[in-house]
C-alpha cells in the first residue's frame, strides 16, 4: 500500500507523481512535476473517481489491486475525459470487467471518440443533481461545464462533505509525500505553480468558474478533492478566495510586472530604470522579465498576480518583437481583464510597437491602456532622464 494515503473514512488517494515530463500538455514547463489524483471508495460498493495518466500506470494499478484486496470494482466514476485522468479507462474496463462506468451524456461521448471499444462498457448515465450511493457515502453530481472541458463534473459527499472537483482547485506541482495542503507551505511550495496552472489553463473559463463557485456556495464542503496536487481540508476558503480573485479577473496583489524584449540590452537598461523608480515612487514590489528568456506560461501566471503591467520592446521588422507579440496574443487568447497597461518602445530608426501593442491589447475587456507611453532611440541616454521619470510617474498614479 505504499502508494495509498488515506483522505478520511472510506476514501483513499491512490493517484502518483510524475517528475519526468518536461511539459504539461506539451506547452507548459513544469520543472515542479505534475501529480495525478484519483480517489478510491471504499465501501459495500467499491468505486474509483477518475483514473490517471498513463505515465504513472503501473503505481496506480497496483494501488488500485492494493486497495481491492480481491473484491470487484463496482463503479469507475468519471468526472473528466481528459487523457491525463482518463487514459486507464480501458486498461480498467479490461481488468475489471464487472465495473459500471459512469458519467454525463458527453463523457461518453467524448469516451467513445479515444476509446471505440468502450461502447459495449456497462454504463451510469448521471446528469446534474443525480446521486450515486457507494453504501455508506452518498454522491451527488454538480455539473461545471467548461472548468474546462464541457463534459466536467463535481461530486459532493454528503457523508464526507468532500468535493471532488477534477481539475477545478488543481496545481502543477508534484506531491512530496503529503497528500493534504495543510501539511506544506502551500503559499511558498504551490501558489505561484498553482496561479500558472489557472491562469493557463483555466483562464479564459472565469464565467464557467464562477458558475461552479457559486454552486459550490451552496454546498457545506469540508474537503476539496481535485485531480491534481494537494487534498484541502483546512483553510479551504483561503483558496477559494484566490479562485474568486482569478475568475473575476481580479489582481491578487498591487504588484507590478515590468516584461521586456531586447536584441542587445538597451531596452532592458531602460526595463531597470524603470523598474528601479517605479519601486521609489510606490514602495510595491516590483518583478522584471526579460520576454525572450521566460517561458510565456510563467507571465501569464504575473498577469493575473500583478495589477499594473508595464510592456516595453523594440521594432522588429516594421512589428512587434516576436516573444513579446507571442505573449500579448496570448492574453488575447485568454481574455485577460482589468489591467493597467504602461507601453514602451525602442526603435532605431521607425518606432511603431507602442501604437501595435496598443492595438493589441484594445482586445481585452476593461482594460486602461495608459496615455503616456515611453519612446527611447536605439540605447538609453541621460537626455531620457525626463521622460521615463514622466513614465514612471504616470504608472504610480494610474
Ligand atoms: Fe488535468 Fe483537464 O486535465
Amino acid at each position: 500500500m505504499n502508494g495509498v494515503k488515506k483522505i478520511t473514512d472510506g476514501i483513499y488517494w491512490i493517484g502518483g507523481s510524475d517528475r519526468r515530463l518536461e511539459r504539461f500538455e506539451n506547452i507548459f514547463p513544469i520543472p515542479e512535476g505534475v501529480s495525478y489524483n484519483s480517489y478510491f471508495i471504499d465501501d459495500e460498493k467499491t468505486a474509483v473517481f477518475d483514473t490517471a495518466d498513463i505515465s504513472i500506470s503501473d503505481q496506480y494499478l497496483e494501488n488500485l489491486k492494493d486497495c481491492l484486496e480481491g473484491k470487484k470494482l463496482d463503479y469507475l466514476v468519471v468526472l473528466h475525459m481528459e487523457p491525463d485522468h482518463c487514459a486507464l479507462i480501458s486498461t480498467i474496463a479490461g481488468l475489471y470487467p464487472e465495473v459500471t462506468v459512469v458519467g454525463n451524456a458527453k463523457t461518453f461521448t467524448f469516451m467513445e471518440q479515444f476509446f471505440p471499444e468502450s461502447a459495449s462498457y456497462k454504463k451510469l448515465e448521471v446528469k446534474e443533481g443525480d446521486t450515486l450511493s457507494t453504501g455508506k457515502h452518498v454522491f451527488k453530481f454538480v455539473t461545471a461545464p467548461m472548468v474546462h472541458w464541457p463534459e466536467v463534473l463535481f461530486a459532493y459527499d454528503e457523508v464526507s462533505k468532500a468535493l471532488l472537483s477534477a481539475d477545478a482547485f488543481g496545481t502543477f506541482g508534484a506531491l512530496d509525500g503529503g497528500i493534504f495542503a495543510d501539511e506544506y507551505d502551500f503559499e511558498k511550495d504551490f501558489l505561484d505553480s498553482a496561479r500558472r496552472y489557472y491562469a493557463n489553463i483555466v483562464g479564459k473559463y472565469g464565467m464557467q468558474v464562477q458558475a461552479a463557485l457559486k454552486k459550490a456556495a451552496t454546498i457545506d464542503i469540508e474537503m476539496i478533492l481535485p485531480l491534481h496536487g494537494p487534498v484541502w481540508r483546512k483553510d479551504i476558503s483561503w483558496f477559494l478566495d484566490k479562485y474568486q480573485k482569478w475568475s473575476t479577473y481580479e489582481a491578487e496583489t498591487d504588484d507590478i510586472a515590468v516584461i521586456y524584449g531586447s536584441l542587445y540590452g538597451h531596452t532592458k537598461s531602460a526595463a531597470e530604470a524603470v523598474a528601479s523608480l517605479l519601486r521609489e515612487k510606490t514602495g510595491k514590489n516590483i518583478k522584471v522579465f526579460d520576454v525572450s528568456g521566460t517561458d510565456v506560461s510563467y507571465l501569464i501566471g504575473e498577469v493575473w498576480r500583478c495589477s499594473k503591467l508595464v510592456l516595453m520592446c523594440p521594432t522588429y521588422n516594421n512589428g512587434i518583437y516576436p516573444p513579446m507579440e507571442a505573449f500579448l496574443n496570448d492574453m488575447n487568447a485568454l481574455g485577460v481583464q482589468n489591467r493597467i497597461f504602461a507601453l514602451a518602445q525602442n526603435g532605431t530608426w521607425a518606432p511603431v510597437t507602442v501604437k501595435l501593442m496598443t492595438e493589441k491589447l484594445q482586445g481585452l475587456k476593461n482594460v486602461t491602456i495608459l496615455e503616456e507611453s515611453l519612446t527611447i532611440k536605439s540605447a538609453l541616454h541621460k537626455s531620457d532622464c525626463d521622460s521615463i521619470e514622466s513614465f514612471t510617474e504616470s504608472i504610480a498614479k494610474a
